[in-house]
């Protein structure tokens, strides 16, 4: 079942949530784990570092358009490898901390809400 953009039950505004979107509940991702999602018209990378700490990064390499969630996901670095050549980010700032990854990806704010976990796309 898909709901329309502008259905309220996936913008959050009856909650006073109208900034963020909808990508799963809490407990549908595992402690040190990462997936993908489609949210609005992002696709993300949505990461659980710890039971409360989630976090998510645009989903395709900044190098050479690789999806990350096929790489490696290094938790105690705070780190995602890139399938492809190896480039790494830090997943909390998004910054390239390894080549060839020269360039950012994008950040996105994350809440859980009443175990939704909620996506902050900054108005896209
Ligand atoms: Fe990710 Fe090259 S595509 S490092």
């Amino acid at each position: 079942m898909s709901y329309p953009e502008s259905a309220s039950v996936q913008d959050g505004s009856q909650h006073g949530l109208a900034a963020t979107r909808f990508v799963c509940r809490r407990d549908d991702l595992g402690v040190g784990q990462m997936r993908a999602f489609t949210v609005g018209d992002r696709d993300i990378l949505l990461i659980r570092a710890s039971p409360e700490q989630f976090y998510a990064v645009e989903s395709e390499c900044t190098h050479a358009e690789a999806q990350l969630e096929l790489g490696e996901l290094l938790v105690k670095r705070c780190e995602i490898e890139c399938p492809l050549h190896g480039g790494r980010f830090n997943f909390t700032t998004g910054e390239p901390t390894e080549e060839p990854a020269e360039d950012p990806l994008a950040t996105f704010p994350v809440t859980v809400d009443d175990g939704d976990v909620r996506v902050d796309l900054g108005g896209s």
